[in-house]
């Protein structure tokens, strides 16, 4: 396994966001967002509810229309490119709230997150996901409705990765989580971008946790970056920890 050295300066750009605009109908949510994801980075979103995190998430991954701006990936111009294409190319998006379905296994639910691709080459690959999640191993037979807030999120994200992304987008992956649950499941997500040199784009209210594994941070507010620096910077900065860190 190649041994990544954290990324420093001039990784090169994965996602790129340019005064990106987008919203619901007549409703602007997103006003002029400029964000860059280099490769093998994490990169963490902050912001309050309805700051614009989850419908930036959507815009990028083709559930929503761009209204104006530009966004490419690894080069190329994906504005209003459709969802389906996305995930093809590597853009895959955990929502908020998980969404695995209920009534399925576990193993059911993995299968799904490959379908784009051989059922056999899937088999093999749920085996070397579940490696990051030992819990989920355990629990491969049960349905997905029956564990945890925390196994749900571990599902999602495992689900996600069965795709096999360049950029994984998530959406407050803490939400609903305990709190032990939490540093597993964010300390994972590490480990994965360690080892696989993914790229991770990660929106959060728990700005504490998702500052603690980000190298660089954006503070949006009613649909703008107002704040963007590297997650050291971000962690002590006084308006992010009275805003976001409980003082
Ligand atoms: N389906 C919708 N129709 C109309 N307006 C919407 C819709 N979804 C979100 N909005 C509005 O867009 C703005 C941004 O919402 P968004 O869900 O992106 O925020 P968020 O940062 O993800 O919030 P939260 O932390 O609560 O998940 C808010 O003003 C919200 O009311
Ligand atoms: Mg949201």
């Amino acid at each position: 396994m190649a041994n990544v050295a954290e990324p420093t300066g001039a990784g090169r750009p994965l996602l790129q966001v340019e005064r990106l605009a987008a919203g619901y109908g007549k409703i602007r949510a997103l006003h002029g967002i400029g964000l860059t994801v280099h490769e093998a980075r994490i990169v963490c979103v902050l912001g309050a509810n309805g700051a614009g995190k989850t419908t930036l998430m959507r815009v990028l991954s083709g559930l929503l229309p761009v209204m104006d701006g530009t966004v490419q990936f690894d080069g190329q111009a994906i504005a209003n490119v459709p969802a389906e294409t996305l995930v093809r190319r590597g853009i895959v998006h955990v929502p908020q709230g998980r969404m695995v379905f209920a009534q399925l296994s576990v193993r059911e639910n993995l299968m799904l997150g490959g379908y784009t691709r051989p059922a056999g080459e899937v088999r093999d690959h749920i085996t070397h996901v579940l490696d990051y999640f030992p819990r989920l191993k355990e629990r491969i037979g049960s349905r997905a409705g029956t564990l945890s807030g925390g196994e749900q999120q571990m599902l999602a994200i495992a689900r996600g990765l069965l795709a096999r992304p360049r950029l994984l987008m998530l959406d407050e992956p803490s939400m609903g989580v305990a709190p032990i649950l939490k540093d597993a499941i964010f300390s994972t997500l590490r480990d994965i971008r360690d080892r696989e040199r993914l790229t991770l784009l990660v929106v959060e209210q728990d700005a504490d946790i998702a500052l603690d594994i980000s190298d660089e941070g954006y503070v949006i507010e009613t649909g703008r970056v107002v704040m963007q620096a590297s997650a050291a910077e971000l962690a002590g900065n006084e308006d992010v920890r009275r805003a976001y860190l409980g003082g």
